[in-house]
């Protein structure tokens, strides 16, 4: 039944895998649902290298495997058989095959590329900063100014461009339904481009390994309707400079509440009064119970404040050193610094305010 030559039935019995295989991974559900106006391209681009790929990888093996079969060495053959050196033919075939099919593959991934990085008309800015645990945002508001947001909210179907930066190490900003990812540089603004097309919630996900809160560093995107991110962003703004947590505010222990919600300090700390169960940093309802140990002497309050704009000056037992980012006493304005403090020592460690 079977041609007698070695290279016919390599060639029949590729066929078979092919013809098996690739089917079953085209078949595979890959990836999330698709999220964005370019999603599909991407899917695309993945479907043609699996077709590339695929066939190349079983001529590999069945050459491998039939080799391995049909030539071994029997008992007692110890024939090394003819010596062979040099097919220029076979050579340059396996460097230009390859070399085409690698250029042509590259081609189209760059073209690909290119197409969904183009700048799109009307499209919004939204500036993403990464920092040890946590995704913030901002928004262009009027009068050139940003309007900062712990959740991200897009409006759907409208082109938008993000600025992405971080504030210690190299984050990566990455929402699978979109299909696209960047590294959060420091020192520099990367950018991506998408549409999102899908209403709903989308992961928001750090793809880079940023410390040990790094698997915790998750959020999410909420995709909604135009009205619907016009009236959010609208409150978010008016919020922005009615309430006490921004930069000049009144120092009261509300506005410190605030500020530990709008810093991300609930991703890495428990504290019953924010609702905030973080296990990688101390739990504050108990550092707060023990501030007064801690201060040596000292106010506690002046032990907290020193544990948020320098923590490295007393780390908590059992917690590594630098942990803690040590750029809050930047970021944050004096009078926020002073209600986060006045929140922490009003929340009693240990929910009702109550202490023992
Ligand atoms: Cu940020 Cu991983």
């Amino acid at each position: 039944m079977l041609p007698k030559s070695p290279l016919a039935r390599m060639f029949i019995y590729g066929a078979i895998a092919v013809a098996i295989l690739l089917p079953i991974t085209l078949s595979i559900d890959w990836f999330p649902e698709q999220g964005s106006a370019s999603a599909h391209k991407i899917d695309t681009l993945y479907d043609v290298l699996l077709i590339a790929s695929v066939p190349i990888f079983v001529l590999v093996m069945t050459v491998a495997i039939y080799s391995v079969i049909r030539f071994r060495a029997r008992p007692d053959d110890m024939r090394d058989g003819p010596p062979i050196h040099g097919n220029a033919r076979l050579e340059v075939a396996w460097v230009t095959i390859p070399f085409l099919l690698v250029t042509g593959l590259a081609i189209y991934a760059w073209i690909t590329l290119n197409d969904i990085e183009t700048k799109k008309k009307g499209e919004m800015l939204v500036h993403v900063y990464g920092r040890q645990f946590e995704w913030s945002y901002a928004y262009q508001g009027p009068h050139r100014r940003l309007i900062q947001s712990n959740e991200l909210y897009l409006p759907v179907d409208k082109p938008v461009k993000f600025l992405i930066r971080t504030h210690d190490v190299i984050h990566s900003f990455w929402v699978p339904d979109f299909r696209l990812k960047s590294d959060a540089v420091p020192g520099i603004t990367t950018n991506w481009r998408t549409t999102p097309t899908r209403l709903g919630i989308h992961d928001v996900v750090c793809a880079e390994l940023c410390g040990p809160g790094h698997s915790l560093m998750r959020g999410t995107v909420h995709v909604v309707t135009d009205r619907t991110f016009t009236a959010w962003l609208a409150k978010l703004g008016g919020a922005a400079t009615s309430t006490a947590a921004a930069p000049g505010g009144a120092a009261t222990p509300a506005a410190g509440k605030q500020v530990f919600a709008a810093n991300g300090c609930a991703s890495c700390h428990t504290l019953a009064a924010a609702g905030a169960s973080g296990k990688v940093g101390p739990d504050l309802d108990r550092v707060v119970q023990d501030a007064a140990k801690y201060a040596k002497g000292r106010p506690a309050a002046d032990y907290i404040r020193q544990s948020i704009v320098s923590p490295n000056a007393f780390v908590v037992p059992g917690f590594p050193r630098g942990t803690m980012p040590q750029t809050f006493g930047q970021q944050l304005s004096p009078q926020q610094i002073d209600a986060l403090v006045k929140f922490l020592i009003a929340s009693g460690g240990g929910g009702g305010g109550k202490k023992k």
